[in-house]
């Protein structure tokens, strides 16, 4: 296995000898967001590279749909490309387990130095960044982003994907949904009445990208997991503001500060569940001191949109595969796959599938799912399947559900479950008083244990066609 690129340029022109690069020239920026929620949910969607705005630096650029073909997912984890997903996701399990963690490596400069602004002429204006959904609250410049915190206490850097509104040239928003370790961070210097050092990074390769969105533990720096997946450092800058780690290759970057008594109204934005979930509310914000970019810069947009979007994609692969890991661990027996479905943003839709070996196995799998850290947060339906169905083929999950339970005894319910505030089904008076609890199903589809061996027998198991001997053409 090898990363067969070094950074975002590198991994477009791999991408664009695969014939998966479409690019369209001289766009309306008003148009762009329109251009991602349509293209997004094509099967197969190449990635699109959108340049020559009008009204801005012709070579300033956005790229579009990274995740939007499994060769793509491939190619960006390095396994092989032409893999169908219970096979990749099983590269994924296998790599998650066996990956080490490997520190960034610090270089004197790099290509993201090829542009520096600081104080006075710092323009985030200069950029072209979208509206991405017609009643977002304003352009957001960091949807592909990470952000890049450090632990007051601990000293550990962090980074996250948290949205970014851009509310003028020279502030950017700051939303972090509660717990997440960049607020965690945050809290840390706010309490402490002290400026909370910031640097976002608006475009990077899609593996690095990708660790801002993986949920590496508490204290866990997404770059030496990174740099642990590639098996070779990330090679990073100190930023001269804020002495934070930015990756050299980094297509453009920002350094600041958040103050503890400055908000800004932030939001609406359309969500990862498919609606504008949080409303417009004051959010801290961060003033921006310097601004990094490479030469002709491409912003990476992944702007969320009604599931499964681009994330989404990838995200299915990397979340189910540490759920796999994690059930794993706890040493519960005939695991066979997991799978966290894109429909529901990785979170509300989760199926394992089983060899069923004793009474109350598949009861014990479902609860085991909701006690995993992975799956805590806003969970919604787990569904318990036996060995012989795919539960990466909603399909046939839905198949198991529809005729192997029965409403009246195979659904159990937890209540009191941990939600968040982007849970569309919280009544707007339980998010004003912070009542960010919601209920879960486990629905066990898997044929009764004590009766299995008499249950009908599928028609796959009957059937000895080979499909594709038996049709002919006309
Ligand atoms: C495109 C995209 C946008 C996201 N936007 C936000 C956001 O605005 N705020 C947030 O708290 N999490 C957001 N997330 C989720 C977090 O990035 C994700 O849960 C991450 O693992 C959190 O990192 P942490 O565990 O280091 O805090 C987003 C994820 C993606 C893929």
């Amino acid at each position: 296995m090898k990363i067969e690129f070094e950074d975002l340029r590198e991994w477009l022109i791999k991408v664009n000898q695969m014939g998966e690069l479409k690019r369209a020239k001289g766009i309306k920026l008003e148009n762009v967001g329109k251009i991602a929620e349509t293209t997004v949910h094509l099967e197969n969607t190449p990635a699109l590279l959108l340049e020559e705005f009008p009204g801005y630096d012709p070579g300033f650029r956005i790229l579009l749909n990274v995740f939007g073909s499994i060769q793509r997912i491939a190619l960006t984890f390095g396994f092989p490309i032409h893999s169908d997903r219970v096979t990749l996701v099983k590269h994924f399990q296998k790599k998650l387990d066996e990956m080490e963690l490997l520190p960034p490596k610090y270089v004197s400069s790099g290509p993201i130095f090829e542009n520096r602004l600081t104080g006075e002429n710092v323009n985030l204006y200069q950029f072209p960044v979208p509206k991405w959904h017609p009643e977002d609250g304003g352009p957001y410049i960091g949807t592909g982003c990470m952000v890049i915190t450090r632990d007051p206490e601990d000293g550990w850097v962090n980074v996250g994907t948290y949205r970014n509104q851009l509310h003028d040239e020279k502030t950017i928003g700051f939303y972090i949904s509660p717990g997440h370790h960049g607020w965690v961070h945050r809290k840390k210097y706010f309490e402490n009445d002290e400026p909370c050092p910031v640097a976002v990074v608006f475009g990077s390769d899609p593996l690095l990208f990708a660790g801002s969105m993986i949920e590496f533990p508490w204290g866990v720096c997404e770059f030496d997991g990174i740099g642990g997946w590639r098996g070779e450092s990330v090679k990073v800058v100190k930023g001269s503001v804020t002495g934070l780690p930015i990756p050299a290759n980094a297509e453009i970057a920002i350094e600041g500060y958040s103050y503890p008594d400055k908000k800004k109204e932030e939001g609406p934005f359309g969500e990862w569940t498919g609606y504008y979930g949080s409303s417009l509310r004051e959010e801290p914000y961060i003033e921006v001191e310097a601004v990094y970019f490479r030469d002709n810069p491409i912003l990476l947009g992944m702007p969320p949109q009604k599931p499964p979007y681009d994330a989404d994609k990838a995200r299915e692969y990397i979340k189910s595969a540490l759920l796999f890991n994690e059930l794993k661990k706890l040493g519960i027996p005939g695991i066979i796959n997991a799978w966290c479905f894109g429909i529901g943003g990785c979170r509300l839709l989760i199926a394992v599938s089983i060899k069923q070996q004793y009474p109350g196995h598949s009861r014990q799998v479902g609860h085991a799912v909701y006690s995993t850290p992975m799956a805590n947060y806003l969970g919604r339906y787990v569904i318990v399947v036996d060995e012989d169905i795919n539960v990466t083929d909603l399909n046939e999950v839905m198949w198991a559900v529809l005729t192997r339970s029965d409403p009246a005894t195979s659904i159990d319910i937890i209540t009191r479950a941990t939600s968040g505030p982007l849970d569309p089904i919280l009544s707007p008076e339980n998010k004003k008083m912070g009542r960010f609890y919601n209920s879960r199903a486990i629905i066990d589809a898997t044929k009764p244990y004590e009766w299995k061996e008499k249950f009908p027998k599928s028609l796959n198991q009957t059937s000895n066609s080979k499909t594709s001997e038996n049709i002919t053409d006309g």
